[in-house]
């Protein structure tokens, strides 16, 4: 019997080097182990098979570099992996030959999301980025050549020495691409992290500096017809009745189930977390004989789950039903939102009452969202 699951994400950590600024699971190199990897991962899918649909919605390969993995062991990943509706890679633009793009086309990839993080390049040294703005425009060139009509630009705001000037340079010229996607993430300098340690005080400035900055994100990508359809995530509105927005992505913010494999990958299955240990050498150890990873895994209860769903849900521009959001938070907390213009309730397509943030209350994002639980 099949199971109910519809979205995989698989995690391929390799890189190239290790940019100061990544939090993310990753393995610098280690060319020799790509196949032996690439072994593990379908050993897992076969032991988490029965969880999944028969048809999937969404696979999602991200990393780590995807793009940096050996490129036999790329497209024999691809051609075992179930087929989706959507299916994205994560790209970094100097890893993006026409060679590389023909085989993810080839290999029935729908989508890529390609990590430019900036288009200035000084501020792409600070990064210790591997791609100068050309190879960051020739990578999005090749994808188009080989016909992808669904590409995403990754971009940072929040750089050390990132003037609004240098902002909203990097939109014209993400705007001049015309990518079907945009994420605008705020850079996140973990503390410890040795970026965090070179540029702490620079952040702190820029931290005051960049309020407003993303009010000029959101104008300006609005103007160009993008829709701001998550805190950081916008999409071009299509004409053709195409949904741009990222299907993978969209499945985590409403809180469906997804399975991810791989080092460090999350699963979310009912009313359990699950989280593969970081650990390359465990993970190769244990599926190569045949047994699952070593894995936390943590029981969500309902208010858990309740808080989450509210969590996410807030992100989206289209809100969730005010009966979901009753779950976590009262009358009391809804009405002081509602008053301090923070929130609205309106009615979805259907008729049922709905909770949406307004633009200032999506602004302050996650601090609405604790006002509401709290
Ligand atoms: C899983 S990462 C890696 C993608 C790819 N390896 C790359 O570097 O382009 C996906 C995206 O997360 C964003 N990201 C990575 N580190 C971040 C950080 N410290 N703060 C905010 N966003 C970050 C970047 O925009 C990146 O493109
Ligand atoms: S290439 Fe991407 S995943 Fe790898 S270290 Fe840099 S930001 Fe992290």
């Amino acid at each position: 019997m099949s199971g109910h699951v519809r979205h995989l994400y698989v995690h391929l950590p390799f890189c190239a080097h290790r940019c100061g600024y990544c939090d993310f699971v990753t393995v610098v190199g280690r060319e020799g182990q790509h196949g032996r990897y690439v072994d593990a991962l379908l050993a897992e899918l076969e032991l988490e098979h029965g969880l999944l649909a028969e048809r999937l919605e969404t696979v999602f390969l991200g990393g780590g570099t995807p793009t940096f993995t050996d490129g036999r062991e790329l497209r024999r990943l691809l051609a075992a992996l179930p087929s989706a509706a959507e299916v994205t890679v994560e790209a970094n633009p100097e890893t993006v030959t026409p060679a590389l793009a023909r085989l993810l086309r080839d290999a029935g990839v729908t989508r890529v999301s390609l990590g430019a993080q900036s288009f200035q390049p000084d501020l792409l040294r600070v990064l210790e980025r591997r791609a100068s703005p050309a190879v960051v425009r020739r990578a999005f060139y090749h994808l188009r050549d080989a016909n992808f009509d669904n590409i995403s630009l990754d971009l940072l705001h929040g750089i050390p020495g990132q003037s609004a000037a240098a902002l909203a340079a990097d939109i014209d010229e993400a705007l001049a691409l015309a990518p079907e996607h945009i994420s605008y993430y705020e850079l996140e300098a973990k503390q410890g992290t040795r970026f965090a340690h070179a540029h702490g005080a620079e952040l702190v400035r820029q931290a005051e500096a960049m309020e407003g900055y993303f009010d000029l994100v959101v104008e300006r990508l609005n103007a160009a017809g993008y829709r701001w359809y998550e805190t950081a995530n916008f999409c071009l509105a299509e004409a053709d009745g195409r949904d741009l927005r990222a299907q993978h992505n969209l499945a985590y913010w409403l809180g469906r189930d997804y399975l991810g494999l791989g080092i460090g990958a999350v699963s979310t299955l009912g009313d359990q977390r699950r989280r593969n240990a970081p650990r390359l050498r465990a993970y190769l150890g244990s599926l190569a004989g045949r047994e699952a990873p070593p894995r936390e895994v943590e029981a969500l209860d309902a208010r858990t789950r309740a808080e989450e769903r509210l969590m996410l849900g807030l992100r989206l521009d289209t809100g969730l039903p005010l009966s979901e959001a009753r779950r976590s938070v009262d009358d009391d907390a809804l009405g002081r939102v509602e008053r301090l213009g923070l929130a609205t309730l309106s009615a979805d397509g259907n008729g049922r009452r709905t909770l949406v943030l307004t633009p200032r209350g999506r602004r302050l994002g996650g601090a609405v969202t604790v006002e509401l639980l709290a």
